[in-house]
């Protein structure tokens, strides 16, 4: 954890107030890595004023030494390894590792990290009950949040924040069951039984095995579609102080048991500016149909009276290609070949819509790139997931850096309860209206009609 004291330089920077002539010293704080962050935590105390960030553009959170990403150079380390080497030479699980423990695992300490995760892939028998209580037709990130956020019911043991043994078995226990969990969603979806994860296949194959198996054939798999989605996992394993990644902190802050935060990192994810974007790509991209249609859709995207976004695009920190992206692009094109998918149509779209839009003046100035989510939709479809279920298999991926992110804070000791402040622009204070002098709103026009 960073020492304020130690990393504080002797530079700091100046406020001055024109209205009442007085200036402030903010501290500067170095980071090992990117920009140096000005201390205002005393800022309120000395000035009676707060900082307004909304979106948090300019903000540092927290401190954090798990992901480093440069935006300007498509730079993404974890634990200060390139997202490149660690996609191409490590599997999940060493990443996994890696995120939570701070270094790559010694040989018999990656075996043992095995053993523990194979040994918690099991959920207790009576969850399947509560996948019973969802109609059929639930999206499955719906059931996710409910079953992730019900394991704190059934795990009491591992719920107490403060036990570092309790924290670690729930780490342990998240990152094992969540393909158990995914994968159930999905068979109940569609109506298929359940089926027990089997210890003796990797991380990525246990997963696959138990979405696509069914009791009545022998389950064959090519270890390339293994890694690709083995690959898949590692590319979403962590993404420093995303809006998911924050809302796990911010629900942990309050000391909140660790399920019910990566519960909220769900519903966080599911929104399509974050994780649901997968789904939102090909979606878009079966609405544009063909590449005859591709200049409509530009042009609706740089339009500002259109809600329209050109999905899998554009990113709050990257404003270079996104280097998640040049990976899952790579495999995108592997997945196809193996399964002899390569003519798939929606890629021709996808390609030249790439190719347009890169050349493209409104993205090229506003800096609007393909991200993670551009093609990783093609790997998905290709294996034959519904297009409701990208946005689980993006949190499969990330519960392993929300819970180190979850962790860390926990263990910080200056972890306070997150409690942002506002800047008000309501009525002030005013006198209480009688009902018969009250006037009628329009509201109801369109609710509950
Ligand atoms: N299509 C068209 N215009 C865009 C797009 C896009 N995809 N993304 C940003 N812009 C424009 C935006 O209209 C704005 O224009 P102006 O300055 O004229 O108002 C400018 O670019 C800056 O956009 P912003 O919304 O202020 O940027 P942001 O950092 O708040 O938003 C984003 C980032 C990812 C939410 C946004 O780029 C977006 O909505 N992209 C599409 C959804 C998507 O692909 N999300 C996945 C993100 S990566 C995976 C993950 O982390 O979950």
């Amino acid at each position: 954890m960073a020492d304020y004291e130690d990393n504080k330089q002797k530079n700091s920077f100046t406020l001055f107030n024109n209205e009442t002539g007085k200036s402030y010293d903010l501290p500067v704080i170095k980071g090992t890595d990117g920009p140096d962050v000005l201390d205002i935590r005393k800022l309120y105390q000395e000035t009676g004023m707060f900082t307004y960030d909304p979106g948090f553009t300019s903000t540092a959170s927290c401190d954090s030494s798990i992901t480093y990403i440069d935006g300007n150079e498509g730079i993404l380390r974890h634990r200060g390894y390139d997202i490149h080497e660690l996609a191409s030479k490590s599997e999940f699980l060493e990443v996994c590792y890696l995120l939570l423990h701070g270094d790559l695992p010694s040989p018999e300490d990656k075996q043992k990290f095995k053993d523990v995760i194979t040994n918690h892939t099991m959920i207790h028998e009576q969850l399947v009950h509560l996948y019973r209580g969802f109609r059929r037709d639930a999206h499955p990130m719906a059931i996710m949040v409910g079953v992730v956020g019900a394991l704190s019911a059934f795990y009491h043991d591992s719920t107490d924040f403060s036990d570092v043994n309790q924290r670690m078995i729930a780490c342990h226990r998240l990152i094992a069951k969540m393909p158990t969990i995914g994968a159930m969603a999905y068979k109940y979806s569609i109506g298929q039984p359940f089926v027990y994860p089997k210890n003796d296949l990797s991380y990525a194959e246990n997963f696959l095995y138990m979405t696509f198996s069914v009791p009545t054939a022998e389950f064959k798999i090519s270890p390339k579609i293994v890694k690709a989605m083995d690959r898949f996992f590692i590319l979403h394993a962590d993404h420093e102080q995303n809006a998911s990644t924050s809302t796990v902190r911010l629900a942990g802050s309050s000391g909140a048991n660790p399920f019910a935060c990566i519960a909220s990192g769900i519903a966080s994810l599911w929104g399509p500016a974050h994780g649901g974007a997968n789904e939102a790509v090909i979606k878009m991209l079966e609405e544009i149909g063909d590449v005859k249609n591709i200049p409509e859709y530009i042009k609706k995207a740089k339009n500002k009276n259109d809600p329209f976004r050109l999905m899998g695009f554009g990113h709050r920190v990257y404003k270079n290609y996104d280097p998640r992206a040049t990976v899952m692009k790579e495999s995108a094109h592997e997945v196809l070949e193996e399964l002899n998918k390569h003519d798939d149509p929606l890629l021709k779209v996808a390609l030249e819509l790439e190719r347009i839009a890169l050349e493209d003046e409104y993205f090229i100035q506003k800096k609007l790139f393909p991200n993670v989510d551009f093609y990783s939709g093609f790997i998905l479809k290709a294996l034959g997931f519904p297009t409701s279920m990208f946005t689980v298999l993006f949190a499969i991926g990330r519960t392993v850096g929300w819970i180190s992110q979850w962790k860390e804070m926990i263990e910080d000791p200056i972890n306070k309860i997150g409690r942002p402040r506002q800047l008000y622009l309501g009525k002030t204070a005013r006198e209480y209206q009688q009902e018969s002098t009250r006037e009628k709103k329009s509201i109801f026009n369109w609710l509950w009609k």
